[in-house]
């Protein structure tokens, strides 16, 4: 075969300086991995850099870091015969190529020295193997024992080994070729997706923390669904988002069926996608359902029900992240309030629009209030042309009216106009429940529109409350202004 150069993927400096060092050390080396993939692909720039020494990677980095300028550190992982440098704005990761041979029952590798060939075979896809040289002698030219090059161009994902060998040498290859398929776009060949889907359960070897990072790049795709699908066809998804799955299916009684809460869900991701890049928000739409599964009731006068499904939801979410070991902070909180008030939204637009009732869920919402509309938008999947008008209408007007109340009323940000102490000061009080009773009354009376949100209004309801508790203001308040 035509042998290729790609002298100008090296134009970075930092290759020439790459190949020196590896000169003066007298090893081979190579650029390999997802730089030479994207490059081929004309696709962002790097951020990555991958090389590998036929010898020592560590020896290689610390060579290469002693030749740049303010000659920044190695990290050195021992156990993987790995260094990294970070550089300007790319992270350097050297390697020695290997001849891995896997222990079954976890991931580490027994690591043996080998050549460039053996280091490629050993690696996950054929598009991932491709190799560039940095040698003096063919500088530029690929490596590409295995057609990486035409699995590039036919936009396929196959595995360099035996995919039975690949993926049983590191199982969190089987959520990759799914992340690598829908991010570029590309097709599993056959014998891989049979593979994975027979070996999914050694998925579990795998931490939770390397599987959510494939997933959120999953989930980050422009139709995160294609990414989602492929993990349910092969099993893979029930192994780690058990609560999605059970969303799959329709059942039918008394000739009423529900719809199918699985494949509406990946609609309602890829629907949410199109407007938000918004990690967060992604995951709450794939979870904005969760609570349907374990409420599902068939009433013979209703049909079926999801009774309280949002509480339940939210509730769902708390052992879902602490189990994948996602944060368990205010991201979460996020996520479980936009699933807990996800209907809100849609109850409101079936009903008649009134103001208070769009203050009452600007209010519970506060900041999140434009992201939940965003949800329950992408939450629209009917078919029915007629239905989806009057839903988006109804959405419409509710965002108006949103604005509207806020102009006037300033609710997204609620500061009680009248403070406890102005309370307390007026009808000479001490801390007692009455305070929080007549506190209460003003925010109910302002998110009911009796008054606006001012503090002369609220001086005023103050007092007729206070009146109604049979209290009654002293002579000189000490602060009479609010
Ligand atoms: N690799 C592998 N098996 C894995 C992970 C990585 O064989 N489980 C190899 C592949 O050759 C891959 C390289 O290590 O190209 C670098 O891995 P990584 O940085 O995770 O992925 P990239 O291919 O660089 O792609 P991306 O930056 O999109 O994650």
């Amino acid at each position: 075969m035509a042998q290729r150069h790609y002298k100008e993927a090296l134009s970075n400096p930092i290759f020439r300086q790459v190949s020196l060092a590896a000169e003066q050390l007298s090893l081979e080396c190579y650029v390999i991995g997802g730089f030479v993939r994207d490059f081929l692909l004309k696709r962002g720039q790097p951020v990555d850099i991958d090389f590998v020494a036929v010898g020592s990677g560590i020896d290689l980095a610390r060579k290469v870091a002693a030749s740049l300028p303010g000659k920044p550190k190695v990290s050195v992982f021992k156990n993987f015969g790995t260094a990294m440098i970070r550089y300007e704005d790319l992270q350097l990761e050297f390697v020695g190529a290997r001849r891995e041979s896997y222990n079954r029952d976890s991931r580490k590798p027994v690591v043996e020295d080998g050549s460039l060939e053996d280091d490629q075979k050993r690696r996950d896809f054929t598009i991932n193997a491709l190799a560039l040289s940095l040698n003096p002698g063919n500088f530029g030219q690929l490596l590409d024992p295995f057609s990486g090059l035409e699995d590039l161009a036919e936009g396929i994902i196959r595995t360099p080994l035996e995919p039975q060998t690949t993926y049983s040498d590191d199982p969190l290859r089987m959520i990759r070729a799914i992340r690598f398929a829908a991010q570029l776009g590309f097709r599993i060949e056959r014998e891989s997706l049979n593979a994975i889907g027979a070996q999914h359960e050694r998925i579990r070897i795998v931490s939770r923390e390397r599987i959510v990072e494939e997933l959120h790049k999953i989930l980050m795709t422009d139709t995160p669904s294609v990414g989602l699908g492929l993990l349910h066809q092969t099993g893979l998804l029930a192994e780690f988002l058990p609560e999605l799955v059970a969303l799959q299916g329709i059942q039918e009684i008394e000739g009423q069926r529900h719809k199918d809460n699985f494949w509406h869900t990946l609609e309602v991701v890829d629907n949410i996608s199109r407007h938000t890049d918004d990690l967060w928000l992604r995951w709450a739409a794939l979870l904005h359902d969760i609570g349907k599964a374990p409420t599902k009731r068939f009433d013979p006068k209703l049909g079926w029900t999801f009774h309280n499904h949002e509480l339940v939801g939210s509730r769902m979410v708390y052992r879902l992240f602490k189990r994948l070991r996602l944060p368990l902070n205010e991201k979460m909180k996020y996520v479980q309030k936009l699933v807990l008030m996800s209907s809100r939204p849609i109850v409101l637009a079936n009903d008649f629009v009134t103001d208070s009732a769009v203050r009452r869920l600007v209010f519970d919402a506060g900041e999140d209030v434009e992201d939940l509309m965003t949800l329950c938008e992408a939450d629209i999947t009917t078919k029915n042309p007629k239905k989806q008008q009057r839903y988006l209408q109804n959405f419409a007007l509710v965002r108006e009216k949103m604005a509207e109340v806020e102009e006037r009323d300033r609710i997204r940000n609620f500061q009680p106009p009248v403070s406890g102490e102005t309370i307390m000061d007026t009808f000479g009080l001490k801390p007692s429940p009455q305070i929080g009773i007549i506190k209460e009354a003003i925010k109910e009376a302002i998110l009911e529109g009796v008054i606006p949100n001012e503090a002369a209004a609220a001086r005023t309801f103050m007092l007729g409350k206070g009146r109604e508790l049979g209290l009654t203001p002293v002579e000189n308040p000490a602060d009479p202004k609010t």
